[in-house]
């Protein structure tokens, strides 16, 4: 049960300056940071990542969005993590997000904004999906040497 899941702030997070804020907010869920850096992608890094989203007609715009500057990446550790994770940053069109999650919060971009400007959705965040996706997202960002075992005041209540 308990899982790692990978986060990406994107590049409109990172030059928003919303690192510390949104990092924050899985710290106080209790969530365990156990690898992190700071990663410029090129565009067949891209086409590695969004792998399921290649064919679709929003690739190239998000292509154009996830290069156009650097991501923090981070792997998190906690319980049921992945779906947590996804819990707190929120569905994926921000306009939709509801207040209390990080897009909602954060972001007001919408889905038929983003598509009339051909435009990727600038959502600020990449929170695996499923516990599969979050095991090859994981492996794709990491090496085992970047991820860390500790014990985090957290673990020590949960247990
Ligand atoms: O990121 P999430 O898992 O919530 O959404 P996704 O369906 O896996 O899509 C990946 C990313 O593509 C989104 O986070 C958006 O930035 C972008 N996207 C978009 O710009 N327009 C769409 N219609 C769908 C996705
Ligand atoms: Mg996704």
């Amino acid at each position: 049960m308990i899982q790692k899941t990978l986060v990406l702030l994107k590049p409109d997070a990172v030059e928003r300056a919303l690192v510390g804020r949104i990092i924050e907010r899985f710290e106080n869920a209790g969530l365990k940071i156990i690898g992190i850096k700071m990663v410029w992608v090129d565009k067949e890094f891209s086409k590695k990542h969004y792998a399921a989203h290649v064919s679709k007609a929003f690739y190239n715009p998000l292509e154009t969005f996830i290069v156009s500057g650097p991501v923090i990446a981070f792997v998190l550790e906690g319980i049921e993590a992945v779906e947590l994770v996804r819990k707190i940053v929120g569905p994926t069109e921000p306009k939709s997000a509801a207040p209390g999650t990080i897009r909602g919060d954060f972001a007001h971009h919408s889905y038929k904004y983003a598509d009339s400007k051909g435009i990727a959705i600038k959502n600020l965040i990449h929170a695996s999906g499923t516990v599969e996706e979050a095991e090859q997202e994981v492996r794709l960002w990491f090496t085992s040497e970047e991820m860390h075992s500790y014990e985090t005041v957290h673990e020590k209540h949960t247990k």
